[in-house]
């Protein structure tokens, strides 16, 4: 049986790299694009990366950038893929406020340019299209928890990227017949996750001073409140929706939301430690009772607030939960369990 091709982008990113995994797991052929880098950024894809030369290789990779239509085109052109994995973005929503013609470039019309790609290579009929959509699409909507049905309002330059290419999925999707589906996704983290992230700076940061290697951590708004899952349950989602007999746009969520807050009194109950808290807004911090000594090790700060804020999110999965007949390994436990144990074993970093 001739073995499937998929090509991946943002291979290097959290959910490419579990993907990549999964994919080679089901002996599929796995291409990545990549970006050049003066710095690796590899780190995520190591342990799976194989030589130039060795026999039946099963993952390559490609340097290429969404912000280029012909570096798309060669690869697709090339190896005629049946799934593209479409993960590539510039994903951080409040760098987007300070880069948003970028953001715009490699979220928006990246999507398009393999689209397009798709067509002019005449792949309508072979090539399967997944989109890495977002609750982000949602805004700070009036419903309690959010499905396929919940009207779009972005609130940030990102989230407004990921709407033009959840609609452009959707016109090629109707327009010429390509499979393209969007997944809806909440948030989902990992030890992997980037160290940007709200849910990992708070993992690492603890670590760091447990560890002693660190005094304080810096955090922005401590009440917003997210739906998070774990990376890992969420690229098993992405493989279902392209098993589909039909394309369909579903929402990847736990339909549980915990706050910022929470999350570090979670990872701190981790540690054995309680955390107490003092002061408001931006004069808020986080301390602990050691050695009957009062120990500061959170801070909130302005910095780290955003111009529009998502103030809470909660999904509603049920229709991906009949139509994919998909269950979630982990929850916010599991998911803190495997971040800090991750965290505190890697010392060095
Ligand atoms: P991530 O860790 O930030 O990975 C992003 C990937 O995109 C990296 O491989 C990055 O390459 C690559 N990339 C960035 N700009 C590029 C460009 N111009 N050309 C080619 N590649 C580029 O993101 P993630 O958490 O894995 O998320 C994957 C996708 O799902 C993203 O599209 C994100 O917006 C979306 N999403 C994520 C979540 C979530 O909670 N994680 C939820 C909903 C939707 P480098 O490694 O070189 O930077
Ligand atoms: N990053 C960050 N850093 N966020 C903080 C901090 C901080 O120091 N302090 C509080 N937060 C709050 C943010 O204001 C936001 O309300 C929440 O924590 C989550 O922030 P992020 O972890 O940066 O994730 P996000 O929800 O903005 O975006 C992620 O999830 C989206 C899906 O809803 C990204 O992965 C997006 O790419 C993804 O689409």
């Amino acid at each position: 049986m001739t073995k499937k091709i998929a090509l991946i982008t943002g291979i290097t990113g959290q959910d490419g790299a579990y993907l990549a995994r999964l994919l080679l797991k089901k002996n599929y052929i796995v291409h990545g694009i990549i970006r050049k880098s003066s710095s690796f950024n590899t780190g995520r894809i190591n342990d799976i990366y194989q030589e130039p030369f060795i026999k039946k290789k099963s993952l390559f990779l490609h340097y290429g950038d969404l912000t280029s239509f012909a570096s798309i085109n060669s690869v697709i052109s090339e190896i005629k893929p049946h799934e593209v994995y479409n993960l590539a973005a510039q994903s951080h929503v409040m760098v987007s406020f300070k880069n948003p013609e970028y953001t715009s470039d490699v979220n928006a019309l990246g999507t398009l340019r393999i689209l397009e790609s798709i067509r002019q290579n005449k792949l309508e009929k072979k090539t399967k299209f997944y989109q890495a959509s977002t609750s982000e699409l949602f805004g700070n909507p009036k419903f309690k928890s959010q499905s396929e049905k919940t009207p779009f309002y972005t609130r940030s330059p990102y989230g407004t990227s990921k709407l033009f290419s959840y609609w452009i999925t959707k016109n090629y999707r109707e327009s010429y017949g390509i499979f393209a589906a969007n997944g809806i996704l909440f948030n989902h983290e990992s030890p992997l996750r980037g160290e940007t992230f709200v849910t990992k700076k708070i993992s690492k940061g603890l670590s760091n001073i447990y560890l002693k290697k660190q005094k304080i951590l810096y955090i922005g708004n401590l009440d917003s409140m997210r739906d998070w899952g774990h990376a890992k349950d969420y690229v098993y989602a992405q493989w279902l929706i392209l098993q589909q007999k039909k394309p369909l746009d579903l929402v990847i969520s736990t339909g549980r939301k915990y706050s910022v807050r929470d999350f570090i009194e979670r990872c701190c109950k981790y540690l054995g430690w309680r955390i107490f808290w003092n002061g408001k807004g931006v004069n808020e911090y986080g301390y602990l009772i050691l050695k009957n000594k009062k120990i500061k090790i959170i801070q909130v700060s302005a910095k780290y607030f955003r111009p529009n804020e998502l103030n809470s999110l909660k999904g509603d999965s049920s229709l991906a939960k009949r139509k994919l007949k998909f269950k979630l390994k982990y929850n916010i436990d599991k998911l803190i369990e495997e971040m800090m144990s991750y965290d505190l074993k890697n010392k060095k970093s």
